[in-house]
């Protein structure tokens, strides 16, 4: 049973569709899929179709478990089966007040770690997703992983993402002594379609044509090589999504995309991805 945690600081990077999206073919191909929700906007919870605050416990009742004076709630007992698919962890605004509370515990980093194991045998896969702030949440999500997802954009400053991200990775490793394992990049929204993408070996030959081209597409296009390449070089796995209307249709409905559409050209890569995150160990 894997955990795998979807991160990045930045926030509107593609984290929580990309959690949402692939727990959904990891539950269409049979498997049993737990998606933690631990950002205070909750918009893992609304995209399984939940709305936020209306569960009797949530992810906030579990991090305040353990504080002296709150109720000891088990993740298990605040787990819901959803319509869309997954299992969930919800989250809601209630969470955001969890924070300084959790800086007053010894055990503070590994709060979620300890909760995930509770439940580990029930699921094939548990995935979490994580707000885009460097707090207790995001330190929690990634030391409870076996793996981490990395989701980029492809703005003017993802490259200097990168750069920010290794370094919250090591200092982690320092602080806590778990070393974080990043996984896969998915760079998400990348204005490239990928039939039209350079294989990443031929991604220099691919700039050089480009350089001689002026014009923001081709801009856009040879920055999106750039993460490309520079990801290519930081990550075993690398993927790209490219924009798909489908993705916020599917969001606005409460359900991943696996149960709009399977064709789409997000659906396909998502597809593919999560065949490959079912297979870790
Ligand atoms: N492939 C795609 N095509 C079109 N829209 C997309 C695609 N991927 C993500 N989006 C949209 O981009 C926005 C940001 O995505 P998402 O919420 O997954 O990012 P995030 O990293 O979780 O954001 P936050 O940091 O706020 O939690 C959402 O509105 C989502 O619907
Ligand atoms: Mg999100």
């Amino acid at each position: 049973m894997p955990v795998i945690t979807f991160a990045h600081h930045k926030g509107g990077t593609g984290k929580t569709t990309a959690c949402l999206n692939i727990g959904g073919f990891l539950k269409k191909a049979g498997k049993r899929v737990l998606i933690v929700d631990c950002d205070p906007q909750a918009n893992a919870t609304s995209g399984l179709g939940v709305k936020p605050g209306t569960s009797a416990y949530d992810i906030y009742d579990v991090f305040m478990s353990g504080t002296e004076g709150f109720e000891t709630v088990s993740l298990r007992s605040a787990i819901l089966k959803t319509d869309a698919g997954p299992d969930l962890c919800p989250a809601s605004l209630d969470l955001a007040g969890a924070e300084p509370y959790l800086y007053e515990r010894e055990d503070h980093v590994s709060v979620l770690n300890n909760a995930l194991k509770t439940v580990s045998r029930r699921y094939d896969s548990i995935l979490v997703d994580t707000p885009p702030s460097m707090g207790q949440f995001l330190i929690n999500g990634l030391v409870a992983a076996d793996r981490t997802v990395v989701t980029m954009d492809t703005g003017p400053f993802a490259l200097q993402g990168i750069e920010s991200l290794k370094t919250i990775f090591s200092d982690i490793g320092e602080n806590t002594g778990k070393e974080v394992t990043p996984g896969m990049a998915i760079v998400t929204r990348g204005k490239v379609l990928l039939e039209e993408m350079t294989p990443a070996g031929e991604v220099m030959d691919g700039l050089k044509r480009l350089l001689g081209i002026s014009g923001k597409k081709n801009l856009e296009r040879m920055r999106f090589l750039e993460i490309m390449e520079a990801m290519n070089q930081e990550f075993a796995q690398v993927y790209a999504i490219p924009y798909d209307p489908m993705i916020p249709e599917a969001q606005k409905r409460g359900i991943p995309i696996s149960e709009c559409t399977a064709e789409s050209p997000a659906a396909t890569e998502y597809a593919q991805i999560a065949k490959v995150i079912g297979g870790w160990k």
